[in-house]
């Protein structure tokens, strides 16, 4: 499974949720050399908590720019955040628990989720966001 290369293609282009992508990705990168690397079992608890604490603050952080701007698909978009969250919370704890194969269900649901939401629903709401900047202006 390869790590995740940000750039034009995964930009939203809103700067505030393309910041966060960017340290997500980094965050799941890091997490998949902890994997392949094979590093202590602590090492990579600590960055896979660290992915699951990052996830559920951007999760937090777009939807309260949804609430700001009264974007109009925002209960799908929840949604979708939850779906997510409630997966890998859940084989998180299992990991925790000492299975040791989490990471290589957990590592490839994460990218596919990503990048497959990224594409789609993120871009749909960068778009959004964008159009409600300029009828400030
Ligand atoms: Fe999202």
């Amino acid at each position: 499974m390869p790590i995740i290369t940000w750039g034009k293609a995964l930009s939203v282009g809103y700067p505030a949720i393309d910041d966060d992508h960017q340290k997500l990705i980094a965050l799941f990168n890091a997490a998949h050399g902890a994997v392949k690397q094979t590093s202590p079992r602590q090492a990579v608890e600590t960055i896979l908590t660290e992915l699951i604490d990052y996830t559920n603050w951007h999760f937090d952080h777009e939807e309260a720019l949804m609430e700001e701007h009264g974007y109009d698909r925002i209960e799908a978009h929840k949604l979708e955040h939850q779906e997510l969250a409630a997966n890998a919370r859940q084989l998180y704890v299992q990991y925790l628990a000492g299975d040791d194969t989490v990471p290589e269900v957990l590592l490839p649901f994460l990218r596919n989720w990503l990048t497959d939401h990224i594409l789609r629903s993120d871009k749909q709401l960068g778009d959004f966001l964008n159009g409600y900047q300029r009828q400030e202006l």
